[in-house]
């Protein structure tokens, strides 16, 4: 059995555990995982920094190539790759690159991959800044949704509801009051519940959001957006997220500006 199947299988056994109350959140013993991360921006580094120092082994792509990867490399302990080498021989991915670069990713990245990878998506859409007109989510597609069509394979959608530095230095160990915790949505319970135990490893709770059909709960201008609430509060926003598009997150015939002047 693949090592990542039997992780799977105790990251469920721990989440089922612990909800019904046989174990302790201390019990949990993450094992050693092997996690490519493609894309090394703020999200992609803020996670190679809490991953290695969690124990895991990283292998972090960028678009220019790992030469230019080698201080983040040292600064963090990941491995630098190419994205096909984030993408091969991992038991967990994470795909946290601009949404519109998406299409750009080299075809058939995931085609041999096994089908328990773990593919984590971290994306939101910013129409006015940054990502431009995308067809299937302005017509009220999910942006998971539409990153799954292009990977051409499920994701669980992890991370895109925390600020970078946040993510980074927010951490806090089981148990502390007030914790961060983030939203997972995916529609494959085991891969969910891996992503959920990785996550809880870096120091952060998680609500569980849903199939990524719910996913636009967790999505820009909803209620939890960037809001560091606690397991509470997550759930409580999740639950008052309503789906409408306003106008200021939809594409107009300029998109996009930029940041610093949204079109
Ligand atoms: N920033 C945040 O606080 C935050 C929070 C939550 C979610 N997010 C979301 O997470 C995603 C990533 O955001 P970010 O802020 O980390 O982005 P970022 O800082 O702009 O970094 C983007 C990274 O993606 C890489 N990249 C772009 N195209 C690529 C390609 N075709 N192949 C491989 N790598 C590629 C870039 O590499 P090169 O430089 O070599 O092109 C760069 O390392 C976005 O969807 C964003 O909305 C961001």
């Amino acid at each position: 059995m693949l090592q990542s199947s039997i992780y799977a299988r105790k990251a469920t056994f721990y989440f089922l555990a612990k909800a019904s109350g046989i174990l302790r959140p201390h019990i949990l013993k993450v094992s050693v995982m092997k996690i490519g991360i493609i894309g090394a921006g703020n999200i992609g580094g803020a996670l190679a920094h809490r991953f290695v120092a969690a124990g895991h082994e990283v292998t972090i792509a960028n678009s220019r190539g790992p030469a230019s990867l080698q201080e983040l490399a040292a600064e963090t302990g990941a491995r630098a790759g190419t994205a096909q080498e984030a993408a091969r021989g991992n038991e967990v991915v994470v795909v946290t690159i601009p949404l519109h670069r998406i299409p750009d990713l080299p075809a058939g990245l995931f085609a041999d991959a096994p089908a328990d990878l773990v593919v984590i998506d971290t994306s939101n859409y910013y129409p006015q800044q940054r990502d431009g007109m995308l067809d299937g989510i302005e017509d009220g597609g999910t942006e998971s949704g539409w990153v799954e069509k292009h990977l051409g394979r499920p994701v669980v959608k992890a991370f895109n509801s925390i600020l970078a530095d946040h993510l980074q230095n927010g951490g806090k160990p089981a148990g502390t009051p007030g914790r961060i915790a983030l939203a997972v949505a995916g529609d494959d319970p085991t891969a969910k519940a891996t992503a959920m135990a990785l996550i809880d490893g870096i120091g952060f709770d998680t609500v569980d959001a849903g199939g990524i059909a719910d996913s636009w709960r967790q999505q820009p201008d909803t209620p939890g957006y960037l809001k560091d609430y606690d397991v509470a509060g997550v759930r409580r926003a999740l639950a008052e997220a309503t789906p409408e598009r306003k106008p200021e997150w939809r594409a107009t015939p300029n998109s996009p500006g930029s940041f610093e002047q949204p079109a």
